[in-house]
């Protein structure tokens, strides 16, 4: 239905309309198309498909809201972000890349490339053995591009992708990295240096996708990340870590600042920066609003906070998931997701910068 509202139907006749108007209700999508790439935020299943990698979800108490209780492999008592942004286009939630057979064609609703515990340094995530970073993520992408090219044809398929949208959920666990326990980038990079490094990488990185005809981008920030569990158990009275707060903050400016300077070098590329860090600190401070009546602490795992362990088969679980603003010690619960996505597809530019996913779709 949100279509509709993109289509001018000035001086159109009573009968176009109505043929425009049925077969824009047989396929009411906003978009042809959505491209995913990220970490655990939006990961629908890839990692499922890495050996090797510690970083999981494949297993109770994950998935206890999805329908059968099914843990799939997203870090979340139920759907996740890319669940709920799918839904909000009109389409099904993009399929993990890995999950696809080599020969098929792949499905043109869009592919997730999304993989918990990556990040946009390929140096992020090594201490899970096994990611796939941004840079594999967008070679992934090229091979599934090539393959729309064979089945649509050149022009069709530039088309395809120009009107597609593509979601980049990154950037926490490149700046978690920094003061993880034992990290040895303090020693190569200042804070803001290494705040630089990752943006201007991701620049880099965006402007290969860029090349490769993505045109509309949606780009998370990070939360305040020293307020997840993780962070507040190691601080006194379960209160939010400031240093880390400052510099999820930093990272926010720098990607804003970089996003503004890659649209004016980018032919036809337009973007929404979704401000989560002003989203969630909103839950933080207005909880009863939203139903919440805990934002400090894990609703799965096990110590301080239930922030000791991961959501693991033998960690316990809070028994209401709605009132919980985490899932597990680094991620919301469903219900944040889906407030989330509410505020970045049809929000004010509050949170959704400089306008929002319905008005990019159009
Ligand atoms: C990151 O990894 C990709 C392969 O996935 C490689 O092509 C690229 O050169 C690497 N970038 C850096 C800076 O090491
Ligand atoms: C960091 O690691 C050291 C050595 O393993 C340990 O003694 C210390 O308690 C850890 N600190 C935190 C905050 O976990
Ligand atoms: C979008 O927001 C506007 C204004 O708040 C509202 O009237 C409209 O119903 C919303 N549309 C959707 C699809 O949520």
């Amino acid at each position: 239905m949100e279509v509709a509202t993109c289509i001018n139907v000035n001086g159109t006749t009573l009968l176009l309309f109505v043929l425009v108007f049925s077969l824009l209700r047989a396929s009411h999508a906003a978009a042809p198309a959505v491209y995913v790439l990220g970490a655990s935020m939006v990961d629908v299943g890839n990692n499922n498909y890495l050996p090797r990698s510690l970083a999981k979800a494949d297993y109770p108490h994950n998935g206890i809201d999805y329908p059968d209780r099914k843990s799939t492999g997203r870090f979340s008592n139920g759907m996740n972000f890319a669940d709920f942004f799918a839904k909000k286009i009109g389409l099904p939630t993009s399929p993990p890349y890995l999950s696809l057979n080599n020969d098929a064609t792949p499905p043109i609703t869009g592919v997730s490339f999304a993989s918990g515990g990556s990040g946009i340094l390929n140096e992020t995530g090594q201490t899970y053995i096994q990611v796939i970073p941004l840079a594999q993520q967008i070679n992934y992408f090229s091979l599934v591009r090539n393959k729309l090219i064979q089945q649509l044809g050149q022009s069709s398929a530039q088309k395809h992708l120009s009107k597609s949208i593509f979601l980049l959920g990154f950037g926490t666990n490149d700046m978690l990295a920094y003061f993880n326990n034992g990290s040895t980038i303090p020693k190569q990079y200042t804070q803001q240096q290494y705040v630089d490094h990752i943006v201007s990488t991701f620049k880099g990185l965006l402007k290969m996708l860029h090349g490769l005809g993505a045109r509309k981008m949606v780009v998370t920030g990070v939360g305040p990340l020293g307020c997840y569990p993780l962070k507040r158990k190691l601080i006194k009275d379960g209160e939010c870590d400031v240093e880390v707060d400052f510099w999820s903050a930093r990272y926010n400016d720098g990607l804003k600042m970089m996003l503004r300077d890659l649209k004016s070098e980018s032919k036809g590329m337009k973007y929404v920066y979704f401000d989560m860090y002003g989203a969630m600190s909103n839950l933080f401070q207005n909880p009863k609003t939203y139903g919440f009546t805990d934002i400090k602490e894990a609703c799965c795992g096990l110590g301080k906070l239930n922030a000791d362990v991961p959501c693991l088969p033998t960690s316990s679980y809070c028994t209401n998931r709605q009132n919980h603003v985490f899932w597990d010690l680094i991620h919301t619960t469903e219900v944040v997701a889906s407030i989330f996505v509410d505020l970045l597809y049809n929000g004010t530019q509050k949170y959704a910068v400089p306008m929002n996913v319905r008005q990019l779709a159009c």
